[in-house]
């Protein structure tokens, strides 16, 4: 399996990051793909693929630091994103959530940061790792106004949630469709109105792709502890027994997916 989607580059793996990745790995977790959020995140993660065969890096600015992003931000996004374990940019996309700890950008702001950033991945001919909370109409309306410029294989959604009708516009853009550890949660993601296993139902095999975003959304039964990408494997389980599949046929066809997508 692949975690197409962590962040061992931050605070809380700092002294064990290496534990966490020989678990996954000794497990049977074949790439583990870690994701800046601003600049010195995306640097972390640049920095931690190249002392791992199985790591490779995605780089960007999150919507939550769309106002700050700092000086020469694309400039200095672009000299990490030609790094040849950087393998997309992300995670980017557009956050209406009010968080306590910082409320939300204005959304103008978080338009033209991503806006930046869809261009500078086809500059460079890469995928785009989408973060997407309570904004997938716009995402979606952003993604099909700049249709002349995405790959064939756009990107990918990561952790999705929302309704069908944006899991649908995602699909016919070409994106793959991620999935991590609260698909295990019981009820609806907060302020959604579609559950995540009936998401996974309503997606092809062959587009999903599986993703941990440790430290956060830690599946059950491991709740309340730290996630790690050695979890990854609870989710391809997850949505073996939500499609009736075989752990083996998810395991195999979202590691073929996400080598498709990104390259690797
Ligand atoms: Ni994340």
């Amino acid at each position: 399996m692949i975690d197409v989607h962590c962040h061992l580059n931050f605070e809380s793996f700092k002294k064990d990051s290496d534990a966490a990745i020989k678990r996954a790995l000794s497990q049977g977790v074949r790439s583990i793909i870690n994701v800046g959020t601003k600049i010195d995140s995306s640097q972390k993660a640049v920095e931690l693929s190249e002392e791992y065969d199985e790591l490779y890096a995605i780089v960007g600015v999150h919507p939550h630091h769309a106002d700050k992003p700092g000086e020469n931000w694309i400039q200095n996004l672009e000299e990490l994103a030609k790094n040849k374990k950087v393998v997309a940019i992300g995670e980017v996309g557009l956050d209406y959530f009010k968080y306590l700890s910082n409320g939300i950008v204005e959304p103008k702001v978080q338009k033209e940061v991503f806006e930046k950033q869809i261009e500078l991945a086809h500059r460079l001919n890469l995928p785009l790792q989408i973060h997407n909370r309570h904004a997938g109409e716009d995402i979606i309306e952003i993604l099909k106004h700049h249709k002349n410029i995405l790959r064939d294989a756009p990107g990918m959604f990561h952790c999705f949630a929302g309704s069908m009708e944006i899991l649908r516009g995602a699909l016919d853009l070409g994106f793959y469709i991620g999935f991590d550890g609260n698909i295990t949660y019981k009820g609806l993601p907060p302020g959604e109105s579609v559950s995540l296993p009936d998401i996974a139902k309503a997606t092809p095999i062959d587009r999903i792709v599986t993703e941990t975003d440790s430290p956060f959304l830690t599946p059950e039964p491991h709740r309340g502890t730290r996630n790690e990408p050695a979890y990854v494997i609870i989710v391809g389980n997850f949505i073996a027994e939500i499609k009736s599949l075989t752990f083996e046929e998810v395991r195999d066809q979202t590691t073929q997916n996400a080598m498709d997508l990104f390259g690797i």
